[in-house]
């Protein structure tokens, strides 16, 4: 999937989209948040936000800046943003969370909600998200990989070609992610219907790093 490709996907979804993949989702987004533990003043940036579904769900003592690379679904999300009077969304911005136009260490967490198996390339993705956030910071990433179970597997990867179109590859491998993504695990859990979704709460650099955190 290009950028290209994948704006025009979600052009497609914009207003159709929280209905879709709002409720479905949501007990994901929520678990993501509580696995956050925000401390007061902390600086969290959500790659992919979209219509900024998970916004209201960050706590006030908290600044969130959000990016994503569909204006469509921004702008669902700015308007979200102005209706709920969301204080601690300092700015949702148009940019390539794979080339992200921010300075390093810039962080606490970095949070990616339904985004890997979206962008171009996810282990490009990562590489950016550990590059914006400070050395012991969190990353935290919930996602859809290939099931374990063959039945299941077989019809993502049946429908894998259409991954253009969907605005998603169905099939992306955990095992093989992690093992290129080369993110520093703490906590790995299930969750949102049949435990079809995985979070992932990783500490950002080396053990050294985040001892001193
Ligand atoms: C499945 S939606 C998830 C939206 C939201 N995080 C949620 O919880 O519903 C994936 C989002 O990732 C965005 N996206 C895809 N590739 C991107 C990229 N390279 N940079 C920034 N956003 C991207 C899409 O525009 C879309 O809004």
């Amino acid at each position: 999937m290009n950028l290209e490709a994948i704006e025009k996907a979600y052009r497609r979804y914009a207003h159709s989209y929280d209905h879709i993949f709002g409720p479905v989702l949501h007990p994901g987004r929520k678990a993501v948040v509580d696995a956050l533990d925000c401390q007061s003043g902390q600086r969290v940036l959500e790659v992919g936000v979209g219509t900024g579904l998970s916004l209201p769900l960050y706590p006030d003592y908290v600044d969130v800046v959000g990016i994503d690379i569909s204006e469509d679904m921004l702008e669902q999300a700015r308007q979200r943003v102005r209706e709920m009077e969301l204080y601690h969304v300092s700015s949702v911005l148009r940019m390539d969370a794979e080339n992200m136009s921010l300075e390093a260490d810039m962080f606490d967490i970095v949070v990616a909600m339904y985004v890997v198996s979206v962008v171009s390339d996810p282990l490009r993705l990562v590489e950016e998200m550990k590059r914006v956030c400070r050395p012991g910071g969190k990353i935290v990433i919930v996602n859809h990989f290939r099931s374990k179970r063959k039945v299941i597997a077989g019809m993502e990867t049946l429908i894998s070609p259409l991954s253009k179109y969907i605005g998603f590859r169905p099939n992306l491998d955990l095992e093989s992610f992690l093992l290129r993504a080369g993110l520093d695990v703490i906590e790995e859990r299930r969750t949102n219907a049949f435990g079809y979704w995985t979070i992932l709460t990783c500490r950002n650099g080396s053990p050294e790093a985040a001892l001193a955190a």
